[in-house]
């Protein structure tokens, strides 16, 4: 079965591998992608999506979402994503123009277009969607599913010691978000709750230069391993257009990983969220209630998870406890090494 599979994303390199699968995918036709501020601003974030769609050969609506987060200051990460927000890589030229209408509004439109059928991931910090969600309270009625990338439960941040990206760059769409979910149903069954990927999970997901090398293989690309020892900044050669690209993006996304002692590998935290929204099987939930912090002098964009009910309030989401990381590459390599051959 096909699914409508709308994407917000702040495309960043783990957000275009995000993207790869989901074009990548038989089971998803990704009727719009929402571009969000985060790892670079808001143009540059359209930019790359535009880009990436002539790249891929494909159409869909691109709206721009706002400029800043609902009230903090934006905050961007081109020392993680490299200075355009895709490592090394150079998309292709294109002259694919963004939607009349913003990002919020493409949330929306998206939603009555496929009322009970669509599915969503919010894979960058959660502005838009939080936009979205005061134009329409119904919102979260209209979507058949939601998955978050956001928030570190029980397990330290990647931003602050405790707060994750997504969340830190606008703590207040986030906690909106995750109100606004559970209110939008009362006490009425079925809640169809976010299902929320934290770095606790996601971290789980570590791409390799082994699995790269794999990755193009089931393309049919050429391509030379790469190694924490190759000069910074090696460019890729491999025959393939897009394993290059992706390639290119994930060498930055190594280094960046190995400077931060975290060893030569990168973490695909966005596409474990684009294949989960196909598959909810792929990771084990558990349901509880989450919030933000807003004011901490030290906690600002930490995400609690009331796992023991100490506040009374019901479960608002679904928390990511446990994934098959080989499960997922397997799919992964599958599916974005076939499109890419197809491509070549
Ligand atoms: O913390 C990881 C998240 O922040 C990912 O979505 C990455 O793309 C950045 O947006
Ligand atoms: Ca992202």
């Amino acid at each position: 079965m096909t699914l409508p599979v709308f994407v917000d994303v702040d495309t960043g390199v783990d957000d275009a591998m995000a993207l790869m699968y989901l074009f990548a995918s038989s089971d998803a036709d990704v009727v719009g992608i929402a571009s969000t501020a985060g790892n670079v601003p808001v143009e540059q974030v359209c930019a790359n999506n535009l880009g990436l769609l002539e790249l891929c050969g494909l159409d869909i609506p691109v709206s721009k979402g706002a400029e800043q987060p609902i009230t903090a200051p934006l905050r961007t990460a081109e020392d993680t994503h490299g200075p355009e927000g895709m490592g090394y890589a150079q998309l292709p030229a294109t002259d694919r123009e963004l939607t009349a209408h913003d990002a919020a509004d493409a949330w929306i439109r998206a939603a009555h277009a496929h009322p009970g059928e669509l599915v969503a991931i919010a894979v960058g910090p959660l502005t838009n969607l939080a936009l979205a969600l005061r134009r329409e309270p119904a919102l979260p009625k209209l979507l058949r599913r939601l998955v978050i990338m956001g928030g570190a439960f029980d397990y330290r941040g990647n931003t602050t010691p405790v707060a994750e990206w997504n969340i830190s760059v606008d703590p207040e769409a986030a906690a909106e978000v995750f109100a606004g979910w559970g209110a939008a149903w009362g006490l009425e069954p079925p809640r169809h709750l976010p299902i929320v990927l934290g770095l606790n999970l996601t971290e789980n997901i570590a791409m390799t230069p082994a699995l790269l090398s794999r990755l193009a293989t089931a393309a049919e690309s050429s391509t030379t391993p790469m190694s924490v020892l190759d000069d910074r900044g090696t460019r890729s050669n491999a025959s393939n257009p897009l394993i290059a690209v992706l390639e290119d993006a994930m060498r930055f996304y190594f280094e960046f990983h190995f400077d931060q002692n975290e060893g030569y590998l990168a973490h695909l935290h966005d596409p474990l969220a684009a294949a989960v929204v196909l598959d909810p099987d792929l990771v084990t939930c558990r349901p509880t209630t989450v919030d933000v912090e807003l004011t901490g002098t030290l906690t600002r964009g930490m995400t609690i998870a009331d796992w023991s009910n100490r506040w009374g309030r019901e479960p608002n989401a679904l928390i990511g406890v446990d994934v098959d990381p080989k499960a997922f590459f397997d799919r992964f390599i599958a599916r974005v090494g076939a499109f890419a051959k197809k491509l070549g």
